[in-house]
């Protein structure tokens, strides 16, 4: 197989992700240059991934200035940085691996659909959760008729409390107005999974939710904007940033908070950064919780539910169908099947390779990426294309819009 090169904007935590691949499967990818411009994670990342100096670049605009030179393009810059990026990429004849979500707005999706329909280039949106072991099984019953046809599907979304606090209260996506709304976010993964298992368009959804917990008028009285300054609550508060973020874990999330992972470099970061502050006396004003139901064409209905007041951070899935049922955890990768012609339900094996063990999301991220090379390798179509990823994403627009104006919204 050819070795295929990519360029990388933005050397944050999802570009490394992606970027690991390289490392482990260096005959199949290599990074040939980056835009970062955090200068301590560009040189450290560089250092890793033998990145000469004339193939390191500040940002994303001046990476994309030059002709083109490599393979592909994987753009893991923030949500409100994909769009320009992603169509230069397109334009320039790069391959493009785009996170998600592939925009914050509407328009800008539908523009990087169409700028990725007019070129003839491979460009998969991060949709990791459709290249899971756990959920490729899921979608293989379904389509073998294992429950018959689906009448129902109940996900849940556990975001866990701290996970809420660390990436939605004190974090990146705290604020809808400098990112996107939740369900975009976090959720747009789930509105995909439910569409692609169920095989068809959503029609209409109605949704409600709202920020109830993390806000000014929950904060313990006398509590400082930041747990360094004193707070009387340190003892009690589940909260308190010592507690998450100065323990014997240096990995996620703890190694977002400083490039200096240090007691000291961490203490330093919680005094000055925003993983400090007191969870209620932040910016944030994302939801804590939110519920979408969904009718599909051809019948099947949804619901999703999305919690951040939950102890462990997965997914958990109920599919019913006309000849059975599925219940499934993300967590623990069981999937129990109970057709209703049998007394008992039996336990479906989830099959990982070995080589996905150190990657997240249930080792989405390592099939995802491995996908995307062997795309550009062989060719074939995405899993996870523009246009699959835009009906997806359209779900998502609606459901804030639903949740906003507490309407039934037509998709249709
Ligand atoms: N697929 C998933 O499941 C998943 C999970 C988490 C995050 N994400 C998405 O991945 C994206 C990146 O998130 P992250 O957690 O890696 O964030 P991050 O902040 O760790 O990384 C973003 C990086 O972009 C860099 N950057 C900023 N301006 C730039 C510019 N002009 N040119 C080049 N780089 C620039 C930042 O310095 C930073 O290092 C976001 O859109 C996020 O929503 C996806």
């Amino acid at each position: 197989m050819n070795q295929v090169t990519a360029i990388l904007l933005g050397a944050g935590a999802r570009g490394q992700v992606y970027a690991n691949y390289a490392k482990q499967h260096p005959e199949e990818l290599k990074i040939v240059a980056v835009a970062e411009p955090k200068m301590e994670r560009r040189s450290q990342f560089c250092e890793c991934f033998d990145i000469s100096e004339q193939a390191q670049y500040s940002t994303w605009e001046q990476l994309l200035a030059q002709p083109r030179m490599a393979d592909a393009a994987i753009i893991c810059t923030l949500d409100d940085m994909h769009t320009q990026p992603a169509l230069i990429a397109l334009e320039k004849g790069y391959n493009v691996l785009l996170e998600k979500p592939m925009s914050n707005t509407e328009e800008e999706c539908q523009a990087i659909e169409k700028a990725a329909r007019e070129n003839s280039c491979v460009l998969s949106v991060c949709h990791v959760l459709r290249y899971t072991p756990f959920y490729q099984k899921l979608k293989q019953l379904i389509d073998e008729g294992a429950i018959g046809t689906v009448a129902a599907i109940d996900q849940i979304e556990n975001v866990a409390y701290w996970h809420q606090a660390h990436s939605f209260v004190r974090g990146n996506w705290r604020n809808s107005t400098q990112t996107s709304s939740m369900i975009l976010q976090k959720g747009c993964h789930d509105m995909d999974i439910i569409a692609w298992l169920i095989g068809q368009k959503c029609e209409r959804l109605s949704s409600f939710g709202s920020l109830q917990h993390f806000t000014l008028k929950n904060a313990p009285l006398d509590a400082p904007d930041c747990c360094m300054n004193g707070c009387s609550h340190s003892d009690n508060c589940i909260y308190y940033a010592p507690k998450l973020y100065l323990t014997d874990n240096i990995g996620w999330p703890t190694d977002m908070i400083s490039t200096d992972l240090s007691y000291e470099g961490r203490l330093r970061a919680l005094k000055t950064g925003p993983y400090g502050r007191c969870v209620y006396h932040c910016d944030n004003n994302v939801v804590d919780r939110q519920v979408v139901n969904m009718e599909f064409t051809g019948g099947a209905v949804a619901t999703f539910t999305m919690t951040a007041f939950t102890t462990e951070s997965a997914r958990q899935i109920k599919i019913m169908g006309t000849k059975g049922q599925i219940s499934a955890d993300m967590n623990t990768n069981t999937i129990k099947l109970h057709r209703f012609c049998e007394v008992e339900p039996s336990s479906i094996e989830v099959p990982l390779l070995i080589e996905s063990n150190n990657y997240g999301h249930g080792g989405g991220d390592y099939y995802l990426m491995r996908d995307f090379v062997h795309l550009i390798q062989n060719g074939g179509s995405s899993l996870s294309s523009a246009q699959a990823s835009l009906q997806s994403h359209s779900m998502c627009f609606a459901a804030e819009r639903a949740r906003l104006t507490h309407e039934t919204v037509e998709l249709i």
